[in-house]
């Protein structure tokens, strides 16, 4: 077994793109979408380890949360602050420890190893889908939750020229811009709105995601015309009220649909050490997020 769990699920496209890719490899694993409140993630994580999970994807709003309750972290998920790919592992005969989805039989204890496969998927959804080139770019980040600081420190290390971060939270925006300030000096990190145009807008909250969410920026304070391109890390609704008012605005704009295939295809390699089948999974996507007349 394997999983996305979050608090909303009910809107994930990761079974379908996994259970694609799972039956083209003639694996016989499921996975399944979970709905788990924060408070339960600790409990949710015993339980997985105790079941014999092989994997779990967290999303909104665990990947933050996730980072303190692993045994062992990837480096991926020390450098950009966020598990969103749990690995279950066992020692295997040789005393290796190896991923269980490998193992026929583990006697010994299970052990949770943290990743972060979100940070290179967007940076790779970025070039792709939206022809943004992050190096020497103004961008405008909204949220600093998991998702929005795992981007910020890939972009801050990708070198982007200055960095704007916006949350609802101010708090968590300049203590994150404290860390990147430390640990990227070159970047000229900001909190709040910008003064000048950007190249891209970032979002990185979970505003959207339902109906009636408000949008994740003020677009009185902060026009969408100042930006080039939109990029939302929500895939469903396909076209949330942000992208639709960028559009709107002259903007190129992408959904998160081509981070989650990334960050999805990551994970798949993690788990079962197989090549992912990424034209699988990105079809299976497509034809879950825009081929069932259900855009909600
Ligand atoms: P994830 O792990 O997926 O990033 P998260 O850590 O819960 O989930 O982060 C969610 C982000 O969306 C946060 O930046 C959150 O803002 P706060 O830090 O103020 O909570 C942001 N967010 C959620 N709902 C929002 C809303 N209605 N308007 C603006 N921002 C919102």
């Amino acid at each position: 077994l394997a999983a996305v769990w979050g608090a909303p699920i009910r809107h994930s496209a990761s079974p379908a793109m996994h259970n694609a890719a799972l039956a083209a490899l003639d694996l016989d694993w499921r996975y399944l979408a979970c709905e788990v409140a924060p408070e339960e993630l600790a409990v949710a994580l015993e339980g997985a380890r105790v079941m014999g999970f092989c994997g779990v994807n967290l999303t909104v709003p665990h990947k933050r949360l996730a980072l303190g309750m692993m045994d062992d972290l990837d480096v991926s998920a020390e450098a950009w602050g966020a598990v969103n790919t749990v690995v279950f592992e066992a020692e295997n005969a040789e005393g290796v420890w190896t991923p269980i989805g490998l193992l026929r039989s583990f006697p010994g204890p299970v052990r949770l190893r943290g990743y972060n496969t979100d940070a290179d998927a967007i940076l790779r959804s970025l070039r792709e889908d939206l022809h943004m080139e992050p190096r020497g770019a103004r961008v405008l980040l909204l949220g600093a939750g998991g998702a929005g600081r795992a981007a910020a420190l890939r972009l801050a290390d990708e070198g982007v020229e200055t960095l704007w971060l916006q949350n609802r939270t101010e708090s968590k925006a300049a203590e994150l811009a404290a860390e990147i300030a430390e640990r990227f000096p070159a970047v000229d990190v900001r909190t709040g709105l910008p003064d000048s145009d950007v190249e891209f807008i970032l979002n990185a909250t979970s505003s959207g995601l339902k109906p009636e969410d408000p949008l994740p920026l003020d677009i009185q304070a902060y026009p969408l015309s100042h930006a080039d391109a939109v990029y939302d890390m929500i895939y469903r609704p396909a076209e949330t009220p942000l992208l639709r008012a960028a559009q709107a605005a002259g903007c190129r704009t992408a959904n998160g649909l081509g981070m989650l295939l990334y960050q999805g295809a990551a994970a798949f390699e993690l788990w079962t050490q197989r090549p992912a089948p990424i034209e699988v999974m990105r079809a299976a996507l497509i034809h879950e997020v825009y081929g069932t007349g259900e855009s909600q």
